[in-house]
């Protein structure tokens, strides 16, 4: 008998289920208040994300996209539930851990936050400063950091600006160069809160693209807060709508259109305005 008939039947059965990969950022059952006697901001929010995937969130102003994000990397006060990234609880989270955990979180915001006066070269470059000190090595970065930040400007289609101070680049170019910047810090996860809010619709849709071909490649879930709802269906694999602090959609994007993802929005209220 040749080796490849003696494979043991029960074996091969057990082989063929895959096991679905862990979720790297688990969400359970957050409750975020932001003082004791202050409203609700999140309440009962269930959220997993797994490798590889970008999931949109959508919701109106105020009813807690960024407070979500923020849950994530310790910058709202989680009073009850859970959230862990990975093997961490950020809940109890504190000092260098803290530091740890925000260096290893790569986040995208509507207004870029560059250092203008700086090179884009140097702007990617700080991304790796993350959670190493003040910035004062500034000019002393390795050859090896360097050649990387390269490579990631050319990931992002703009290594030709790497000289330039990045106050001249255009909004989508300066979005492209945060994208490098978060990349840099070798990120777990990637929250985008608005990416796109201030870049035209063409330029939003390369943004998002990106965003989405760097989640499918390297593995890295993405997590994008987005106001314009066709481009939540287009650019996402997975949506989680929030109204008033609480998910009341959630699915596939493939599964969902305008009408199910209605009642994310207050719009029978709105009407009522008019
Ligand atoms: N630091 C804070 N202290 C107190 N309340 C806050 C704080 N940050 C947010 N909130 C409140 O939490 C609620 C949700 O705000 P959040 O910024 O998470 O909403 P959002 O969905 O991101 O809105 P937008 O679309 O306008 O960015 C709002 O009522 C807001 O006033
Ligand atoms: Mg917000």
């Amino acid at each position: 008998m040749s080796l490849s008939t003696m494979t043991n039947p029960i074996r091969s059965v057990q082989a063929e289920a895959p096991a679905r990969p862990a979720p790297l950022v688990h969400i359970r059952d957050l409750r975020v208040r932001y003082a004791p006697d202050a409203p609700v901001v999140l309440d009962g929010v269930d959220l997993d994300l797994f490798p590889g995937e970008t999931v949109a969130l959508l919701g109106s102003s105020g009813s807690g996209k960024s407070t979500l994000m923020k849950s994530l990397t310790g910058f709202a006060p989680i009073t009850g539930g859970t959230v862990r990234v990975g093997d961490v609880d950020v809940a109890g989270l504190r000092h260098g851990r803290l530091r740890s955990l925000r260096a290893q979180t790569g986040q995208i915001f509507q207004q870029f936050n560059l250092i203008g006066r700086l090179s884009v070269l140097t702007n990617v470059l700080t991304g790796g400063l993350h959670g190493a000190g003040p910035v004062n090595a500034l000019g002393t970065f390795r050859s090896a950091d360097r050649k990387r930040a390269l490579a990631l400007l050319d990931r992002v289609g703009i290594a030709h600006k790497a000289g330039e101070p990045a106050r001249s680049l255009s909004g989508g170019q300066q979005q492209r160069v945060a994208i490098a910047r978060a990349l840099m810090q070798n990120p777990r996860v990637i929250l985008a809160d608005e990416p796109v809010a201030s870049l035209d619709p063409r330029m939003s849709r390369t943004v998002l693209e990106l965003l989405r071909s760097i989640s499918r490649e390297e593995g890295i879930p993405v997590l994008v807060s987005l106001h314009v709802l066709p481009l939540a269906l287009e650019h996402s694999d997975r949506i989680v709508g929030l109204r008033h602090g609480e998910i009341v959609v959630s699915g596939r994007t493939t599964e969902l259109d305008a009408s199910l993802l209605a009642p994310v929005y207050d719009i029978e209220e709105e009407e009522e305005e008019d």
